[in-house]
């Protein structure tokens, strides 16, 4: 399955198949040598299938650093540079990102700013970096004072998507892409938040492919759209405010993002039943999907108003303003344009 993303001067193909992880070096046009980076996970799962196929086209050099959350740092954005420079990598060579979200941005994001940008491909191996953070080209680095807050947007030269990896990814990392996932059904394709709601378990999996599709698809037409995130992308926010709030208390550690943003989701559909603005009843049905698929939906009152206050410190409210995306109905989502008095609705 192909999607293109297009987006003037920089369009590129996204790729979507069974098993592509043993011949990658077909879906690659692009000249020079390849620097593979990836984490000590996925190193030890994946990367030889991809460098032995990479190597029968290219001159393949691989990076490891260490896996987890708090390798997003400027610090190993530091060694990936160091690394090019002594092996002379230059604007004409690219690199490789494989593995989850911390892989993908900061490999995107070295590669946005060595040597003022050369190319790079996303080969995404969590369901969390599938459906959403491969897309796009928001590559970033996490600072003392916060996430994602050095980075840029900075567009793929490819997106590979093998989803026989996810076999290999544990059920809290499944989980926590399948709140990703739920979230698309909710924003703007009722019909995938009917199937995820229906499957069996059986059903789910045969049918994995194609719901790897339908988000990316979403996702895609939301990034052609805005591809700077000031309009439409927003939507992809929807459950994040309220979710980032809840990471940010527990400082990242403790609820992962995904359980996060499940949390969000049910929360801010609360409140907007409550202003009438979504039809009642649809907070249940989300919480009922999200239970089926092990995820949580609610948290101590006590945390959650702690982490309210948080929000209007997000660098995604703009001055004052807080873009909130709430739901129409299961299905179709707005950008709610209000302030952080919003949240009392909770309490
Ligand atoms: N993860 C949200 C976005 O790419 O805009």
């Amino acid at each position: 399955m192909k999607l293109t993303v297009n987006i003037p001067g920089k369009a590129y193909d996204i790729t979507i198949e069974k098993g592509a992880l043993s011949h990658i070096a077909d879906y690659i046009n692009l000249k020079g040598k390849c620097a593979v980076i990836t984490d000590s996970n996925v190193d030890e799962f994946h990367a030889d299938t991809v460098v032995k196929s990479l190597a029968s086209k290219y001159d393949v050099y691989k990076f490891v650093f260490p896996a987890g959350e708090e390798s997003k740092t400027i610090y190993t954005l530091n060694e990936i540079y160091g690394f090019l420079a002594d092996n002379s990598f230059n604007r004409g060579d690219f690199i490789v990102a494989l593995g989850g979200g911390v892989v993908g941005d900061t490999a995107g994001l070295a590669a946005a700013t060595y040597m003022r940008g050369i190319k790079y491909v996303q080969i995404p191996t969590t369901l969390l970096a599938q459906v959403d953070s491969s897309v796009g080209g928001k590559v970033a680095v996490d600072i003392p004072q916060g996430k994602n807050m050095v980075g840029n947007f900075y567009q793929p030269n490819a997106v590979i998507i093998d989803p026989t990896v996810l076999k290999t990814l544990s059920p809290d990392f499944f989980a926590d892409g399948m709140a990703e996932v739920i979230k698309y059904g909710c924003i703007e394709d009722k019909n995938l938040f009917d199937k995820l709601f229906s499957y069996s378990k059986e059903e789910f999996d045969a049918n994995i492919e194609n719901i790897i599709y339908t988000c990316v698809d979403i996702k895609r037409r939301y990034v052609e759209e805005d591809e700077l995130d000031t309009g439409a992308r927003m939507k992809l926010n929807f459950g994040h405010t309220i979710g980032h709030a809840i990471e940010k208390y527990y400082n990242y550690s403790t609820l992962s993002h995904g359980r996060a943003v499940a949390i969000g989701m049910n929360y801010v559909t609360l409140i907007s039943e409550k202003l009438g603005l979504t039809p009642s009843g649809s907070a249940k049905k989300i919480v009922e999907c999200l239970k089926k698929y092990d995820l949580p939906h609610d948290i101590a009152t006590d945390v959650l108003k702690k982490s309210v206050e948080f929000i209007g410190a997000d660098k995604k409210n703009i001055g004052k303003q807080l873009n909130v995306i709430m739901l129409e109905e299961i299905g179709k989502s707005f950008i709610h344009k209000t302030d952080t008095q919003i949240f009392g609705g909770l309490f």
